[in-house]
Parts: C-alpha cells; structure tokens; sequence
C-alpha cells in the first residue's frame, strides 16, 4: 500500500512561508480527564481526534491514544469520529496516559500509518511495528501534513513534542499533550521552528498546579494575545481557574466530547 506523506525536513531556522496554510480546523477531544459531553468517560489521559480543511481536502491526524482503548472507543464510537480516516497519530511521549492505546488503535487503521513519536523507545517502536505501524522520530521539526507540523523534540528532561497547525489568516493552532518541557518553552519553540509569531490557540495539558504556574501562564498567553485557550489534562483545577480569571472568555473548558472549530 502507498503510504501516502509527504515528507519535507524542516531546519529550525525555518520561514513562516514554508510551511502550509490550512483553511479550518475541528479538534475534538476524544478522551480527557474530564466529561465534556454527557454520556461519555473520562481516564486519566488524553486524546485529540483532528480535522483540518482546507477546500475540499481533509486531513485527520490523532494525536495521543490515551492510556484506555475502551474508554477511546467508546467515546470515539459515540461521538461518530470515523477512525479509519486518520491517516497519522502524532504521541505526544511516551507515557502511558498518552499512548497507552496506541496498539490496540493501530489494528483498526490502514496498516503502515505513520506514528509520529518524540525519541528512540525500543518497547513503544517494537509495538508500532508489531501493530503494522511505520513510527518516524521527530527529533527535528517536521511538517509531515501539509500545515500541520511536529515542533520536533523540545529538549527537556523528558522528551516530549507538539503539534502545531497553520491555520490561514490566523496563526498557529498549537496542540500540546502534557507540557513537560514547560508550557512556554513549548510556546516558544513553536514559533521558532514555523517561522510564525501568532499563536491563535492553545489546547491541551499544561503540566500545572499552582495559582502562581496559572497565573504566570495566564499572563503569558495574554502577553501574546491567544485567542483561545483550553488548558485540560494535567492542568489543575487551582491553574485553569487563574488562567480563566486573566483570559476571560477565550479560556474554554474541555473534556471528553468537547469539540473546538477554528475557521
Ligand atoms: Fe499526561
């Protein structure tokens, strides 16, 4: 089978105008820590199931598995996201509240997907290959859609990536998973490796607990002017309460079922 991806190394010194623009994106949050959407569940954990669009070209990306593939199905099966379509998964790490499910996901998506990975792991590749999986490590930035790119490994102790979509006339949409490299380093290197200053939205696990880590991040955010904020995961109630306190009404709740549409 072609494995249909365009592969197109990225130095971190890379210009905006390189990377390509996508019209809309759709990011549904198909596990959480928290219910969104009555009816569904939430595990410790995270997954995002992405759409983005541009004409009448459609790319979907999942990034993170969470760690329980019940729960993943259950909530993917009710809120009828069509998993056959994803063509990649982006696992933020490699702990187990992000690819937990990685295997068992991989047995229902057309063999030879692309898994986007941060670092060597023997016993998460040896999975992926077992699965039928092909995983690409992204020690360097990568734009392995079209507009939608891997920040590349942000060095910290532990390795983790992101993923960031450019969406046109509007910036960066950027999707973190747990933020272990700290939320605004990643925020940092995100604009460094697309070439890209605006930040339209920030969505994902912010690795925070106190008011202070809030409100400093609020502040931050507000420095920046993102639009849109949806800290969920590993971001405390205390910090998502402060973050809310300084963004107003561009900080969103979420959890499972949630589904954010920037066009
Ligand atoms: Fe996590």
């Amino acid at each position: 089978m072609k494995v249909n991806h365009t592969f197109r190394w990225l130095p971190p010194n890379i210009k905006g105008e390189n990377m390509n623009e996508v019209e809309s994106v759709r990011v549904t949050t198909a596990v959480d820590n928290n219910v969104w959407k009555e009816g569904l569940a939430s595990s410790w954990g995270l997954s995002f199931y992405v759409e983005a669009f541009t004409g009448n070209k459609k790319h979907i990306v999942l990034m993170d598995t969470s760690g329980s593939f019940q729960i993943f199905f259950r909530n993917a099966s009710k809120l009828g996201l069509n998993l056959s379509k994803i063509e990649a998964i982006l696992i933020s790490h490699w702990h187990g509240d992000h690819c937990g499910a990685l295997s068992q996901v991989l047995s229902l998506l057309k063999p030879q997907t692309m898994i986007y990975v941060p670092s060597e792991n023997s016993f998460g590749l040896g999975e992926i290959r077992g699965a039928g999986g092909i995983p690409w490590i992204c020690h360097k930035p990568i734009e392995f859609v079209d507009g939608m790119m891997s920040t590349g490994e942000v060095p910290s102790g532990l390795s983790e990536h992101s993923l960031l979509i450019n969406i046109k006339n509007k910036g960066l949409v950027i999707l973190v998973g747990c933020s272990h490299p700290g939320i605004i380093n990643i925020l940092k290197r995100a604009q460094k490796v697309s070439g890209i200053d605006k930040i339209h939205a920030v969505i994902g696990g912010f690795h925070i607990s106190s008011v202070g880590e809030g409100m400093r991040v609020g502040k931050f955010l507000r420095e920046l002017d993102v639009k849109l904020v949806s800290p969920c995961h590993c971001t405390s109630n205390d910090a998502k309460q402060e973050i809310a306190k300084i963004l107003g009404e561009r900080c969103v709740n979420n959890g499972s079922g949630k589904i954010i549409s920037i066009d």
